[in-house]
Protein backbone atom coordinates (compact mmCIF):
# COMPACT_ATOMS: atom_id res chain seq x y z
CA UNK A 1 0.00 0.00 0.00
CA UNK A 2 1.04 3.78 -0.70
CA UNK A 3 1.92 5.63 1.94
CA UNK A 4 -0.13 8.75 2.05
CA UNK A 5 2.14 12.10 2.84
CA UNK A 6 0.45 13.66 5.51
CA UNK A 7 0.92 17.60 4.15
CA UNK A 8 -0.32 19.17 7.28
CA UNK A 9 1.09 20.80 10.27
CA UNK A 10 4.67 21.45 8.88
CA UNK A 11 7.13 23.00 10.60
CA UNK A 12 8.08 26.41 9.80
CA UNK A 13 10.76 27.75 7.16
CA UNK A 14 13.05 29.85 7.95
CA UNK A 15 14.08 32.53 5.04
CA UNK A 16 15.95 35.29 5.53
CA UNK A 17 16.04 34.87 9.49
CA UNK A 18 12.21 35.23 9.07
CA UNK A 19 9.66 32.26 9.89
CA UNK A 20 7.34 31.22 7.66
CA UNK A 21 4.57 28.65 6.51
CA UNK A 22 6.87 25.92 4.52
CA UNK A 23 4.35 26.15 1.70
CA UNK A 24 4.62 30.16 1.72
CA UNK A 25 8.46 29.77 1.84
CA UNK A 26 7.86 27.86 -1.18
CA UNK A 27 5.83 30.25 -2.99
CA UNK A 28 8.51 33.05 -2.68
CA UNK A 29 11.12 31.76 -5.33
CA UNK A 30 8.33 32.19 -8.03
CA UNK A 31 7.21 35.59 -6.63
CA UNK A 32 10.94 36.85 -7.32
CA UNK A 33 9.82 37.53 -10.63
CA UNK A 34 6.72 39.49 -9.77
CA UNK A 35 5.77 42.46 -11.62
CA UNK A 36 3.83 45.23 -10.23
CA UNK A 37 1.58 47.02 -12.51
CA UNK A 38 1.19 50.94 -11.87
CA UNK A 39 -2.36 50.73 -10.83
CA UNK A 40 -2.34 47.65 -8.22
CA UNK A 41 -3.11 48.48 -4.80
CA UNK A 42 -1.36 46.57 -1.91
CA UNK A 43 -3.21 45.18 1.00
CA UNK A 44 -0.21 45.12 3.98
CA UNK A 45 -0.45 43.42 7.31
CA UNK A 46 0.69 41.27 9.97
CA UNK A 47 -1.56 38.28 10.36
CA UNK A 48 -4.86 38.68 12.10
CA UNK A 49 -5.06 42.56 11.74
CA UNK A 50 -8.01 42.71 9.62
CA UNK A 51 -6.89 42.04 6.21
CA UNK A 52 -10.12 40.22 5.01
CA UNK A 53 -12.18 43.08 6.25
CA UNK A 54 -10.28 45.69 4.69
CA UNK A 55 -9.99 43.52 1.31
CA UNK A 56 -13.85 43.02 1.41
CA UNK A 57 -14.39 46.69 1.76
CA UNK A 58 -11.59 47.47 -1.06
CA UNK A 59 -13.23 45.53 -3.53
CA UNK A 60 -16.60 46.56 -2.81
CA UNK A 61 -14.99 50.50 -3.42
CA UNK A 62 -13.83 49.19 -6.83
CA UNK A 63 -16.86 47.09 -7.64
CA UNK A 64 -18.71 50.65 -7.18
CA UNK A 65 -20.59 49.26 -4.52
CA UNK A 66 -22.65 46.73 -6.73
CA UNK A 67 -22.93 44.18 -3.80
CA UNK A 68 -23.65 41.16 -6.26
CA UNK A 69 -20.16 41.67 -8.67
CA UNK A 70 -19.01 40.99 -5.13
CA UNK A 71 -20.00 37.94 -4.91
CA UNK A 72 -18.40 36.75 -8.13
CA UNK A 73 -15.80 34.45 -6.27
CA UNK A 74 -13.96 34.22 -2.68
CA UNK A 75 -11.97 37.44 -1.41
CA UNK A 76 -8.82 35.31 -1.63
CA UNK A 77 -9.40 35.01 -5.60
CA UNK A 78 -10.19 38.58 -5.57
CA UNK A 79 -8.37 40.14 -3.77
CA UNK A 80 -4.78 37.22 -4.73
CA UNK A 81 -2.45 36.30 -1.95
CA UNK A 82 0.68 36.80 -3.14
CA UNK A 83 2.81 34.49 -1.09
CA UNK A 84 -0.06 31.38 -0.47
CA UNK A 85 0.50 28.14 -1.49
CA UNK A 86 -1.30 24.92 0.28
CA UNK A 87 -1.55 21.46 -1.16
CA UNK A 88 -4.93 21.44 -3.34
CA UNK A 89 -4.98 24.86 -3.93
CA UNK A 90 -4.21 27.33 -6.69
CA UNK A 91 -1.24 29.55 -5.59
CA UNK A 92 -1.64 33.62 -5.10
CA UNK A 93 0.71 33.84 -8.61
CA UNK A 94 -1.61 31.23 -10.50
CA UNK A 95 -4.44 33.19 -9.13
CA UNK A 96 -2.50 37.00 -9.99
CA UNK A 97 -3.25 35.27 -13.95
CA UNK A 98 -6.86 35.53 -14.26
CA UNK A 99 -7.24 38.89 -12.55
CA UNK A 100 -8.00 42.01 -14.36
CA UNK A 101 -6.39 45.31 -13.65
CA UNK A 102 -6.78 47.04 -11.60
CA UNK A 103 -5.59 45.05 -8.99
CA UNK A 104 -6.38 44.62 -5.34
CA UNK A 105 -3.33 42.39 -3.76
CA UNK A 106 -2.96 41.22 0.08
CA UNK A 107 0.21 40.23 1.52
CA UNK A 108 1.24 39.39 5.05
CA UNK A 109 5.11 39.49 4.38
CA UNK A 110 7.89 41.95 5.92
CA UNK A 111 9.70 43.89 3.86
CA UNK A 112 12.64 41.54 3.69
CA UNK A 113 10.55 39.90 1.53
CA UNK A 114 8.47 41.95 -0.62
CA UNK A 115 8.69 42.00 -4.33
CA UNK A 116 11.05 44.52 -4.84
CA UNK A 117 8.60 45.83 -7.84
CA UNK A 118 6.13 46.68 -5.40
CA UNK A 119 8.53 49.39 -4.28
CA UNK A 120 10.55 50.25 -7.24
CA UNK A 121 7.03 50.98 -8.92
CA UNK A 122 5.82 53.62 -6.07
CA UNK A 123 2.89 50.84 -5.71
CA UNK A 124 0.64 52.20 -3.38
CA UNK A 125 -0.15 50.24 0.35
CA UNK A 126 -2.89 50.13 2.55
CA UNK A 127 -1.48 48.94 5.71
CA UNK A 128 -3.92 47.73 8.57
CA UNK A 129 -2.35 47.13 12.58
CA UNK A 130 -4.01 46.19 15.19
CA UNK A 131 -3.16 45.68 18.77
CA UNK A 132 -0.60 42.96 19.81
CA UNK A 133 -2.60 41.92 22.51
CA UNK A 134 -5.64 41.13 20.14
CA UNK A 135 -3.78 39.89 17.04
CA UNK A 136 -1.94 37.19 19.14
CA UNK A 137 -5.26 35.66 20.65
CA UNK A 138 -6.47 35.96 17.35
CA UNK A 139 -3.55 34.68 15.93
CA UNK A 140 -3.93 31.45 18.69
CA UNK A 141 -7.08 30.48 17.66
CA UNK A 142 -5.83 30.45 13.77
CA UNK A 143 -3.14 28.75 14.13
CA UNK A 144 -5.35 25.79 15.41
CA UNK A 145 -7.71 25.74 12.90
CA UNK A 146 -6.02 26.70 10.03
CA UNK A 147 -3.75 23.42 9.79
CA UNK A 148 -0.44 25.10 7.43
CA UNK A 149 0.77 26.21 10.71
CA UNK A 150 2.62 23.92 13.02
CA UNK A 151 0.84 23.00 16.66
CA UNK A 152 0.30 26.05 18.50
CA UNK A 153 0.95 23.97 21.82
CA UNK A 154 -0.04 25.42 25.22
CA UNK A 155 -1.62 29.60 25.18
CA UNK A 156 1.15 30.18 27.18
CA UNK A 157 3.92 28.41 25.22
CA UNK A 158 2.26 30.61 22.21
CA UNK A 159 2.30 34.24 23.54
CA UNK A 160 6.14 33.37 24.38
CA UNK A 161 7.00 32.26 20.74
CA UNK A 162 4.62 35.70 19.42
CA UNK A 163 6.83 37.52 21.60
CA UNK A 164 9.94 36.17 20.38
CA UNK A 165 8.92 36.51 16.89
CA UNK A 166 8.73 32.57 16.31
CA UNK A 167 5.71 32.38 15.07
CA UNK A 168 4.73 32.99 10.41
CA UNK A 169 5.96 35.91 9.42
CA UNK A 170 8.26 37.14 12.88
CA UNK A 171 8.06 39.54 14.56
CA UNK A 172 4.37 41.73 14.94
CA UNK A 173 6.88 44.42 17.06
CA UNK A 174 8.90 45.06 13.63
CA UNK A 175 5.92 44.55 11.29
CA UNK A 176 4.12 47.30 12.34
CA UNK A 177 7.04 49.74 12.69
CA UNK A 178 8.90 49.30 9.45
CA UNK A 179 5.62 49.27 7.33
CA UNK A 180 5.22 52.80 9.35
CA UNK A 181 8.12 53.49 8.82
CA UNK A 182 8.18 53.33 4.89
CA UNK A 183 5.15 55.38 4.80
CA UNK A 184 7.81 58.41 5.34
CA UNK A 185 9.02 57.43 1.90
CA UNK A 186 6.38 55.43 -0.03
CA UNK A 187 2.78 56.17 -0.47
CA UNK A 188 1.19 54.14 2.34
CA UNK A 189 -2.22 54.74 4.22
CA UNK A 190 -1.63 53.39 7.72
CA UNK A 191 -4.90 52.60 9.43
CA UNK A 192 -5.92 50.77 12.43
CA UNK A 193 -8.56 47.94 13.18
CA UNK A 194 -9.62 49.63 16.34
CA UNK A 195 -10.16 53.09 14.24
CA UNK A 196 -12.62 50.87 12.11
CA UNK A 197 -14.38 49.21 14.62
CA UNK A 198 -14.70 52.63 16.11
CA UNK A 199 -16.00 54.38 12.98
CA UNK A 200 -15.84 52.41 10.18
CA UNK A 201 -17.39 55.09 7.42
CA UNK A 202 -14.97 57.67 8.40
CA UNK A 203 -11.77 55.02 8.05
CA UNK A 204 -13.96 53.96 4.33
CA UNK A 205 -13.83 57.44 3.54
CA UNK A 206 -9.78 57.86 4.63
CA UNK A 207 -9.80 55.09 1.89
CA UNK A 208 -11.71 56.33 -0.88
CA UNK A 209 -9.70 59.52 -0.90
CA UNK A 210 -6.33 57.60 -0.97
CA UNK A 211 -7.57 55.59 -3.96
CA UNK A 212 -9.05 58.80 -5.67
CA UNK A 213 -12.64 57.40 -5.70
CA UNK A 214 -15.77 58.70 -4.56
CA UNK A 215 -18.85 57.15 -3.74
CA UNK A 216 -22.14 58.64 -3.12
CA UNK A 217 -23.08 59.16 0.39
CA UNK A 218 -25.38 55.85 0.33
CA UNK A 219 -23.83 53.35 -1.41
CA UNK A 220 -21.00 54.18 1.42
CA UNK A 221 -23.25 53.53 4.46
CA UNK A 222 -24.03 50.11 2.46
CA UNK A 223 -20.27 49.36 2.50
CA UNK A 224 -20.13 50.14 6.16
CA UNK A 225 -23.27 47.30 6.67
CA UNK A 226 -22.23 44.88 4.40
CA UNK A 227 -18.69 44.45 5.46
CA UNK A 228 -19.57 44.45 9.54
CA UNK A 229 -18.56 41.42 11.17
CA UNK A 230 -22.00 40.06 11.44
CA UNK A 231 -22.46 40.21 7.31
CA UNK A 232 -19.25 38.88 6.91
CA UNK A 233 -19.58 36.26 9.25
CA UNK A 234 -22.03 34.82 7.41
CA UNK A 235 -21.15 35.26 3.77
CA UNK A 236 -19.91 32.83 2.23
CA UNK A 237 -17.84 34.62 -0.42
CA UNK A 238 -15.73 36.34 2.78
CA UNK A 239 -15.83 34.34 5.50
CA UNK A 240 -13.26 31.45 4.22
CA UNK A 241 -15.94 28.23 4.94
CA UNK A 242 -15.33 27.54 0.96
CA UNK A 243 -11.42 26.16 1.71
CA UNK A 244 -11.47 22.75 2.06
CA UNK A 245 -11.45 21.26 5.74
CA UNK A 246 -7.86 19.99 5.61
CA UNK A 247 -6.78 23.13 5.32
CA UNK A 248 -9.21 25.12 7.50
CA UNK A 249 -11.59 23.91 10.18
CA UNK A 250 -14.09 26.10 11.08
CA UNK A 251 -15.45 23.53 13.42
CA UNK A 252 -11.90 24.55 15.57
CA UNK A 253 -12.31 27.76 15.78
CA UNK A 254 -14.49 29.65 13.02
CA UNK A 255 -12.60 32.38 11.26
CA UNK A 256 -14.37 34.81 11.75
CA UNK A 257 -14.35 34.39 15.37
CA UNK A 258 -15.08 37.67 17.20
CA UNK A 259 -14.47 40.16 15.34
CA UNK A 260 -14.20 42.79 18.84
CA UNK A 261 -11.35 44.78 20.17
CA UNK A 262 -10.43 44.04 23.91
CA UNK A 263 -10.79 39.68 23.78
CA UNK A 264 -7.38 40.21 25.08
CA UNK A 265 -8.73 40.40 28.28
CA UNK A 266 -10.84 36.66 28.54
CA UNK A 267 -7.60 35.18 27.93
CA UNK A 268 -4.16 36.91 29.16
CA UNK A 269 -3.94 35.95 32.67
CA UNK A 270 -2.49 38.85 35.11
CA UNK A 271 1.23 37.61 35.09
CA UNK A 272 1.07 37.32 31.22
CA UNK A 273 -0.42 40.76 31.08
CA UNK A 274 2.47 42.13 33.45
CA UNK A 275 5.38 40.17 31.47
CA UNK A 276 3.83 41.10 28.01
CA UNK A 277 3.80 45.32 28.94
CA UNK A 278 7.44 44.82 29.81
CA UNK A 279 8.28 43.46 27.11
CA UNK A 280 6.49 45.45 24.74
CA UNK A 281 7.94 48.34 26.06
CA UNK A 282 11.35 47.22 25.18
CA UNK A 283 10.21 46.07 21.85
CA UNK A 284 8.35 49.30 20.88
CA UNK A 285 10.32 52.41 22.85
CA UNK A 286 10.92 55.12 20.81
CA UNK A 287 7.91 54.40 18.66
CA UNK A 288 5.31 56.76 18.04
CA UNK A 289 3.21 53.92 16.85
CA UNK A 290 0.03 53.95 19.69
CA UNK A 291 -2.23 51.43 20.00
CA UNK A 292 -5.91 51.27 22.05
CA UNK A 293 -6.58 47.97 23.72
CA UNK A 294 -10.37 48.81 23.91
CA UNK A 295 -12.75 50.98 23.01
P1 LIG B 1 -10.75 37.65 15.77
O1 LIG B 1 -10.06 36.32 15.68
O2 LIG B 1 -10.26 38.48 16.92
O3 LIG B 1 -12.23 37.55 15.76
P2 LIG B 1 -7.34 38.72 9.14
O4 LIG B 1 -8.38 38.91 8.11
O5 LIG B 1 -6.21 39.70 9.06
O6 LIG B 1 -6.88 37.29 9.20
O7 LIG B 1 -7.97 39.06 10.55
C1 LIG B 1 -8.94 38.23 11.12
C2 LIG B 1 -9.52 38.92 12.32
O8 LIG B 1 -10.34 40.01 11.86
C3 LIG B 1 -10.43 38.01 13.14
O9 LIG B 1 -10.35 38.50 14.47
C4 LIG B 1 -11.77 38.29 12.48
O10 LIG B 1 -12.88 37.92 13.25
C5 LIG B 1 -11.67 39.80 12.32
N1 LIG B 1 -12.61 40.34 11.32
C6 LIG B 1 -12.88 39.87 10.09
N2 LIG B 1 -13.84 40.60 9.49
C7 LIG B 1 -14.19 41.56 10.37
C8 LIG B 1 -15.15 42.62 10.35
N3 LIG B 1 -15.94 42.83 9.30
N4 LIG B 1 -15.24 43.42 11.44
C9 LIG B 1 -14.45 43.22 12.52
N5 LIG B 1 -13.52 42.23 12.60
C10 LIG B 1 -13.40 41.40 11.54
Amino acid sequence: MELVQDTSRPPLKYVKGIPLIKYFAEALGPLENFQAWPDDLLISTYPKSGTTWVSEILDMIYQGGDMKKCQRAPIFIRVPFLEFKAPGLPTGVETLKDTPAPRLLKTHLPLALIPQDLLDQKVKVIYVARNAKDVVVSYYHFYQMAKVHPEPGTWDSFLEKFMAGEVSYGSWYQHVQEWWELSHTHPVLYLFYEDMKEDPKREIKKILKFVGRSLPEDIIDQIVQRTSFKEMKKNPMANYSTVPTEIMDHDISAFMRKGITGDWKTTFTVAQNERFDAHYAEKMAGSKLSFRLQL
